[in-house]
């Protein structure tokens, strides 16, 4: 597949531009040009007309104490009132909110009223455990009604939530739990994914034994499968137990725009994932935004977005946005690949779903698998209902672009090809469907409001047709406020000195030369992206190098990857002599086993390289160039005169 970005350039469809919310480029024009005109008085329209506020703000941006900046400070909310309440008081308590398929195909609709009643059953039992306002507590929960709810209630009464993936090791799990100081963990006794039951439960009693993590009071478990699990007596609940004659109403809590509704840990470029912080009116006003513009949602959509709640795609596109906006949505516990590759386009067909939202690194899986079973191409499914598709995480190649919009969008629905980040709450760059040519490989324009750039090392703007780094100049209402408990870590990452005050984004991009659309061509810094999950190289070293018995040094890079886009090489030195043949594949295979037991599966190397040292200068330097180099398999051309042991690189060539 060709990384090229396209020269093709696809006008909205009529269908796509007539009644949309966004309808036509001089529709958007407008909506830019106000932001620019009056920034504040944009972003408080925006928020007085999409939200429901107990207290009206007054106020609308703090830059006072930059780069802390506060939204709508003295105003007031509550974001389960905003995605529940307001609904079911306008008289759609019947509407489905949402549509769960399981694992096995199984499906329940709920509606406003009962994802509602829900809801407040489960605040009020958080509440009479003792759960209060600002308290953390930690969801690590399947894709499921429960984990929406389990998010809404903490909403509901304040308490600040932290979903963790559920594909994170014990140790990852306690590391977030301790950093987040957390007061309860929300579970379930097992996952079912793939025809699978995953445990859970089993995997939080490892997090928090030995007394590990002291601050947790209570586990709550929701009980999936029938599966066994262990039980502390006195700290472990039943879910079922724990609602069980609680009210179904539940007065909630009406906080600070600026009260912290979640944190949510990501990979930076050093070793120790970071808890970004997130408000509650600017988060959820962009929530509610870019879903209405950026997926044109109306009352007659069936939306789709295909990602778990662990992540911040999943926060903003499942629990917050489509919510907020009265939507009807799909929540999916399964994997697109169970029981074969055609279960999300089965799916579509199913429920009639209008607008799918996905990655590229799925699409890339379908595609291959489409291509050697012809019984899974989206061909064979009505995928007529579809009027737009999304994509998101990472870049997606042309050629991938290409087919998702003829195989799956009939060659008539837009793809939004959305850039946003965990930090940024909500899209940044990206088409609006009713208005922006798209051009396959871009993700075209910033969002009303964003004040996207590309700027040189000094913060200095570069003219289009020159790459540089990319930037937003101004706060905009969704950002990050801070990394949980490190606000000079906050500081150092996002607003560097040297940047002119702008928020470093971490990623490069370049602008076309002729129409200013933005390209990113990928991070800047030590994290890498596998299957759009974000990943710190430094995170991934410092688990090997945990491997005391075995491991003396470690050193990782990504390389480009047909399906996952980067794909995890690490290179390893050994306590012991460098192995080859089949005892290289089998520490290779122990390695892997002790980085998803450090980390998570999804960290695990794909290609391991042995060597009896690492590419060093003279000067001690690992040389990542030209293991980057050595790890897509080029010819080494940098100059290894400096390398203190050339020999290596030969050692270094054979991957397992
Ligand atoms: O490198 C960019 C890439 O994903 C990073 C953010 O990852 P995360 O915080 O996990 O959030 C992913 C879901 C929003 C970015 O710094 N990325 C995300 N979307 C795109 C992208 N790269 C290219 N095109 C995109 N549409």
């Amino acid at each position: 597949m060709s990384d090229k970005i396209s020269d093709k350039i696809y006008n909205p469809p009529a269908a796509a531009v007539q009644g949309a919310h966004v309808s036509g480029m001089a529709a958007y024009e407008a909506l830019c040009k106000e932001a620019e005109t009056d920034y504040a008085g944009y972003w408080a329209r925006q928020a007085r007309e999409l939200l429901s506020w107990k207290q009206p703000f007054t106020q609308v941006l703090n830059e006072s104490d930059a780069p802390f900046f506060k939204w709508f400070e003295d105003g007031r909310l509550n974001v389960s009132y905003n995605c529940l309440d307001r609904h079911v008081e306008a008289g759609r308590g019947e509407r489905v909110a949402i549509i769960f398929e399981a694992d096995d195909g199984s499906v329940t609709r709920v509606t406003y009223a009962e994802l509602l009643a829900r809801t407040a059953q489960l605040a009020n039992a958080l509440k009479a455990r003792g759960v209060k306002k600002g308290d953390r507590v930690v969801i690590y929960m399947p894709m499921s009604v429960e984990g929406v709810v389990a998010m809404q209630a903490c909403a509901r009464i304040g308490a600040t939530h932290s979903v963790v993936f559920g594909g994170f090791s014990a140790q990852s799990l306690r590391d977030r739990v301790q950093d987040a100081g957390a007061v309860m963990v929300l579970t379930a006794n097992e996952q079912a994914r793939g025809g699978k039951s995953l445990p859970l439960k089993a995997i939080v009693d490892d997090a928090l034994a030995d007394n590990s993590c002291p601050t947790i009071r209570s586990v709550i478990v929701y009980k999936r499968t029938g599966g066994q699990i262990a039980w502390v007596d006195g700290r472990d609940e039943w879910l079922h137990d724990a609602v069980a004659g609680q009210a179904a109403s539940c007065e909630p809590e009406w906080v600070e725009a600026e009260h912290p509704l979640f944190l949510l840990y990501t990979s930076g470029s050093t070793g120790k994932p970071k808890g970004v912080q997130h408000s509650t009116g600017g988060y959820l006003l962009h929530a509610a935004l870019t879903t209405k513009w950026t997926f044109d949602l109306k009352d007659s959509d069936i939306f789709w977005c295909t990602a778990d709640i662990g992540w911040v795609t999943g926060h903003t596109y499942i629990t917050y946005g489509p919510l907020a906006l009265g939507g009807t949505e799909i929540v999916f516990e399964g994997i697109p690949t169970f029981p074969d590759a055609g279960r999300f386009w089965q799916m579509i067909q199913k429920h009639q779903v209008t607008i799918f939202y996905t990655a590229p690194t799925a699409i890339r899986s379908l595609i291959k698998a489409a291509e050697t079973n012809e019984a899974v191409h989206p061909k064979n499914y009505d995928l007529s209902s579809l009027r737009l598709l999304g994509s998101v995480g990472e870049p997606i190649n042309p050629a991938a672009w290409e087919w998702y919009h003829q195989h799956v969008g009939g060659g008539r629905c837009p793809i939004v090809d959305t850039f946003w980040q965990t930090e940024t709450g909500g899209h940044m760059i990206t088409p609006l469907p009713g208005a922006t040519p798209l051009v396959p490989g871009s993700c075209t324009l910033p969002f009303p409001g964003i004040t996207a750039a590309i700027v040189d090392e000094t913060g200095n703007d570069v003219p289009n047709g020159q790459g540089g780094i990319l930037v937003v100049k101004k706060p905009w209402p969704s950002m990050i406020r801070t990394i949980w408990g490190d606000p000079e870590r906050f500081k150092k990452s996002y607003y560097p000195p040297e940047l002119k005050g702008y928020y470093l984004a971490g990623d490069g991009a370049i602008r076309d030369a002729d129409n200013g659309y933005f390209t990113i061509t990928g991070r800047i810094d030590d994290v890498l992206n596998v299957s759009g999950h974000r990943m710190g190289t430094m995170e991934i070293e410092s688990a090997l190098v945990s491997c005391t018995d075995l491991v003396a040094e470690a050193a990782v890079v990504g390389r480009p990857d047909d399906t996952t886009g980067e794909a995890i090489c690490a290179f390893v030195v050994l306590k012991r002599p460098r192995p080859s043949g089949d005892e290289a594949k089998a520490i290779a295979k122990q390695l892997r086993d002790w980085v998803a037991k450090e980390i998570g599966p999804i960290a695990k190397p794909k290609d391991i390289r042995f060597g009896d040292n690492l590419p060093k200068t003279r000067s001690g330097k690992i040389m990542r160039r030209l293991l980057r180099s050595v790890a897509k398999g080029e010819s080494v051309t940098q100059d290894t005169s400096t390398l203190e042991n050339p020999a290596i690189l030969e050692q270094l060539g054979q991957a397992y």
